[in-house]
């Protein structure tokens, strides 16, 4: 059934009609019946009607002051790892707390503006199809212009620009992660220098070399070097590059700066061991070396970046959480399962003469997932 219903002797340019007559004659045509409507403040500029429209300018602006909050921060905010207990650890909760509450008095004050001061109105509706004549499309267009009228943003400016306030800054909210992210060039390290860091991890000797005493030894996220016998047999273990800051004296293989750098140190079983030298020797492609039975695997994920670190002792698998990609440690991590495509980068290691692991050189080919100049 066709749902609108032409009224031959309506006629929508009679100058004697109000803009509601004419809504309610739109909204008849479209099989509306509009069979309550009452403004809230039928005076207009009532003492109650003010305290509203100042709660809900108060609620955009709290949203607009709260999203530049999270732009400042998310700018300001020191957001680079470190250890023990500090503002570093606050950054991405001072970015959820300021973004969520920012849309949420947004929310709430969209919706004291609906419920508090626009008009009580109960419509039954009814569907149609087909377009819509000349006439009905001046309906249609007088119908949106009272609903502007309805918002009362004329009437009440305050709360319009109110809006614009809470707003404006949510648009830098979006679009700050999206443009931050594209400030920063990949080919830059911590320090500003432009060599090509997508190549080099803190294990590379030549880089960084004030964090180090010439050799990169292989430690734990609190900078205790490692032993051979600290990894038990078919145990593992995940090391970082010991650098050390030569200001402060703390252990930053950890950082973010070397978030390249979290390496799984595996201690293989005997015959493990065997079979895996066997199967290096059919090794074309550049790879690192192991040390007796201990063998280095970067821990970056070559699918999409993840930590892959559950390590299956019986079957020497290294197996991926995020989308369970599957490496067996004897054929230098070769992806067997999984939606990853390449090995995991090996670490040449050594022990030096204090029996310490330390690395021999970086990895030697670019850890992670794949980019476009590997
Ligand atoms: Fe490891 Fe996807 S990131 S399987």
């Amino acid at each position: 059934m066709s749902a609108h219903v032409q009224d031959e002797d309506f006629d929508v340019d009679d100058p004697t009609l109000t803009r509601f007559d004419l809504v309610k004659e739109g909204a008849r045509r479209d099989g509306v019946e509009i069979v309550h409507y009452a403004p809230r403040f039928p005076v207009p500029g009532t003492r109650r009607e003010k305290r509203i429209v100042r709660t809900i300018g108060l609620l955009f602006a709290l949203a607009g002051l709260l999203g530049l909050a999270f732009v400042v921060a998310y700018i300001a905010w020191p957001w680079s790892y470190k250890a023990g207990f500090n503002i570093h650890k606050f950054y991405t909760p001072v970015l959820g707390v300021t973004m969520g509450l920012s849309l949420a008095f947004i929310g709430v004050g969209m919706i004291a503006w609906g419920k508090k001061l626009l008009p009580e109105e109960i419509s039954v509706q009814e569907r149609h199809d087909g377009g819509s004549a000349a006439d009905e499309r001046k309906l249609t267009g007088e119908t949106m212009l009272n609903m502007v009228d309805e918002l009362g943003v004329k009437r009440r400016p305050l709360l319009g620009l109110a809006a614009l306030a809470g707003m404006a800054p949510l648009g830098l909210v979006l679009a700050a992660p999206l443009v931050g992210g594209m400030i920063k060039s990949p080919h830059t390290d911590a320090q500003g220098n432009s060599d090509a860091v997508l190549f080099h991890t803190g294990w590379d000797p030549n880089q960084n070399k004030d964090l180090h005493g010439g050799q990169i030894s292989l430690a734990l996220d609190d900078g205790t070097k490692i032993r051979p016998e600290d990894v038990s047999v078919g145990g593992q273990i995940t090391v970082f590059p010991n650098l050390i800051d030569p200001n402060t004296k703390e252990f930053v293989g950890n950082s973010n700066d070397y978030a390249d750098s979290p390496t799984l140190l595996i201690r293989l079983r005997d015959a493990d061991a065997a079979a895996m030298r066997e199967n290096l020797k059919h090794v074309t492609q550049n790879v690192g070396s192991p040390w007796g039975n201990f063998v280095a695997f970067s821990k970056i994920c070559t699918h999409a970046g993840c930590p892959a670190s559950l390590y299956e002792q019986q079957t020497n698998r290294l197996l991926c959480p995020c989308h369970q990609s599957q490496f067996n440690i004897l054929d230098n991590a070769r992806p067997i399962f999984g939606p990853a495509t390449r090995h995991l980068p090996m670490l040449p290691i050594n022990v030096d003469a204090d029996g310490y692991f330390y690395a021999v050189s970086d990895y030697k080919e670019p850890v992670g997932p794949g980019f476009w100049e590997r």
